[in-house]
């Protein structure tokens, strides 16, 4: 831990800020709707006097994003939502280049992990942008107390999402949350193209394999799993698809990919992919019957997917072969499994994570979001609730204004037809 005249923070090194702050105004270039609403931000100072805290994978992005919400006249401090997913220099950059107080060290251990989110909590805040939930569980389970302090939180993830709806069933949020993720202009984009081309680069940053003619096999065929599937097969691999939904399946076998049990599929793939968000979707039968060098990774929010306590379990000491590149010799028969990553999200963990350009959207969401639950603070019930679609659809006329695209309006004639029950054929 160190301090400066922001106070305290912890990141890996200071020196790093310069490359930090250079990728920052890069990533910065490829998000006009964020930018305009960070000018529109610097004019009305919506957020002054609120103290924010932002638990999200520490990006190039990220820091668009805290940038644009200081300029709204918010205080904020920065944890990492996952100990791998830091970018070290844009840690450094947030500190000593925008005053942000930053928690967040790349390969942080567990407890450290932890021990940064009860700081997030320290700092009292209004509003939580959470990203998996972490941050409000913690609370919910230690700080219940400051629960009246909260305005509202935001969800960046699936996964989140799924955990603020079981603790809304269970009658425990105590305030509003607005469901980022559940925003067309999010998940269409951010989950899906953002997800499937950051997968795959993840997987050949750490490995440098050629991915035509492999057989991958992505489990999970939701928003993240299509966009996998899509990049994986255009670069030619044979994709297979495991998933428990009979709707999603029949939508990938539309989608022309063949589909089997993971109980088939794991002596099949040559890679494995995972991203449902559900736990110990491969487990140690699966590692048992896996092809000698089968290469494992997980894209979803938490690295459970994978069971890695049953891999140790079955396997010698694991030796790493290069960064991010674990070999595991299974004590029976001998067949090798490299797992990527530590089975933390192989996006982040081994590349870059989302590009800025889709992640302009997302974050022009959280933006607004935290906005909207400044603005109507007092009057939202507590439970999960969704961005009025109204600024769904802002948010892609901007991009489509920014991109330079024009599209069609509807002529009075066609406003009339699609309002009226009377005109057939
Ligand atoms: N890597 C990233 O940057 C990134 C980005 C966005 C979301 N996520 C995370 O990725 C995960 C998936 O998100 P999503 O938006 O695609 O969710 P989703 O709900 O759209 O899809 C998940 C799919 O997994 C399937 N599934 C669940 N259990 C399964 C099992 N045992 N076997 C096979 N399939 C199973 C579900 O039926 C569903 O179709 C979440 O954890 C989310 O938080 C990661």
């Amino acid at each position: 831990m160190n301090e400066t005249s922001i106070g305290e923070f912890d990141i890996k090194d200071p020196g790093l800020a310069q490359d930090g702050k250079r990728r920052i105004e890069w990533a910065e270039r490829e998000m006009p709707v964020l930018r305009l609403i960070r000018k529109k931000f610097a004019e009305e100072k919506p957020l002054q006097g609120i103290r924010l805290v932002a638990c999200a994978h520490v990006t190039t992005e990220t820091a668009n994003l805290v940038r644009t919400l200081q300029s709204a006249g918010a205080e904020s401090l920065v944890i990492a939502s996952n100990p791998l997913s830091t970018q070290d220099d844009v840690a450094a950059s947030l500190v000593f280049d925008y005053n942000v107080p930053v928690f967040a060290v790349k390969g942080e251990s567990t407890e450290t992990y932890n021990r940064h989110v009860r700081t997030a909590l320290d700092f009292h805040p209004h509003i939580i942008i959470d990203d998996g939930s972490d941050v409000v569980a913690t609370l919910l389970k230690e700080r219940i107390k400051q629960a009246d302090e909260i305005i509202g939180s935001t969800e960046e993830t699936t996964t989140g999402i799924v955990r603020l709806e079981s603790m809304e069933r269970a009658g425990l949020l105590p305030f509003p949350s607005i469901a980022v993720n559940n925003a067309q202009t999010k998940h269409f984009f951010d989950n899906r193209y953002g997800t499937g081309q950051s997968t795959i680069d993840g997987i050949i940053r750490a490995t440098n394999i050629l991915i035509a003619g492999r057989t991958i096999v992505v489990v999970g065929y939701g928003w993240c799993g299509k966009g996998v599937s899509m990049r994986a097969r255009g670069l030619g691999a044979n994709v297979v698809v495991t998933e428990i939904n009979p709707i999603k399946a029949v939508e990938a076998v539309m989608d022309g990919f063949r589909v089997m049990p993971m109980s088939e599929a794991a002596s099949v793939g040559d890679i494995f992919i995972t991203v449902t968000g559900n736990r110990h979707v491969i487990d140690a039968q699966h590692f048992s019957s896996m092809k000698d060098g089968a290469i494992v990774c997980n894209s979803g929010h938490f690295d459970l997917e994978l069971n890695l306590v049953a891999l140790r379990e079955l396997s010698l000491s694991p030796i790493t072969l290069r960064p991010y590149v674990e070999e595991f010799a299974l004590l029976q028969g001998g067949n090798r499994i490299i797992v990527l990553g530590e089975g933390r999200l192989i996006n982040l963990a081994a590349a870059e994570g989302h590009p800025a350009s889709v992640m302009d959207m997302s974050f022009a969401n959280q933006a607004l979001s935290v906005e909207y639950l400044v603005k109507h603070r007092g009057e939202l019930k507590p439970g999960v609730h969704l961005l009025p679609e109204i600024v769904d659809t802002e948010i892609a006329s901007l991009k489509l204004n920014a991109l330079g695209i024009k599209i069609d309006s509807l002529t009075p004639e066609q406003l009339e037809y699609l309002s009226s029950w009377e005109m057939g054929t």
